[in-house]
């Protein structure tokens, strides 16, 4: 069947299969490789898009019933100012090593703090908001800090 998405600001039209993921959608036919495949069950977050502004690990996702839907990818959302931010944190904390589950990382950061569930920047919110996404080289700790960082500039410039 044919759907058609505004894919990182464009409309295409894909014809998928009733079975086919979201994720197989973005990497296989749309070649969007920001966008990992790591467990294919909805355990690792490193397929994580924005589905209509929201996170979505899209492994989970039949692209099927999503005509008309709004798709945003780590590669679209890190032009953004508040992308920016967030890879520049990260590779300035070295919360970045064999980088696999970054996009999925900076998608479930930036979700979070334009929802305000990161808000404050203290540990048991970072941790509440990436508790989906699995990073098995950094510990975690890199990733948290960059989190700060980001918060801190923009309490500094003095954004919402
Ligand atoms: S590949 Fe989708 S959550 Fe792991
Ligand atoms: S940096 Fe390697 S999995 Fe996260």
């Amino acid at each position: 069947m044919r759907v058609r998405l505004r894919v990182n600001g464009s409309w295409v039209e894909v014809d998928v299969e009733p079975h086919e993921t979201l994720l197989n959608v973005l990497r296989d036919r749309l070649r969007i490789r920001s966008v990992k495949y790591g467990c294919g069950i909805g355990e690792c977050g490193s397929c994580t898009v924005l589905l209509n502004g929201r996170p979505v690990t899209s492994c989970l996702v039949l692209a099927a019933g999503l005509d008309g839907t709004s798709i945003e990818t780590a590669d679209y959302l890190a032009k953004t100012e508040l992308g920016t931010r967030i890879v520049n944190a990260l590779l300035l904390e070295g919360a970045i090593q064999c980088g696999y589950c970054i996009p999925g990382f900076l998608v479930t950061i930036y979700a979070a703090l334009k929802s305000g569930m990161i808000r404050r920047g203290d540990s048991t919110e970072i941790a509440r908001a990436i508790s989906g996404n699995i990073c098995r080289c950094t510990g975690y700790i890199n990733i948290v800090k960059a989190v700060r960082r980001v918060v801190a500039e923009l309490v500094a410039i003095g954004a919402d």
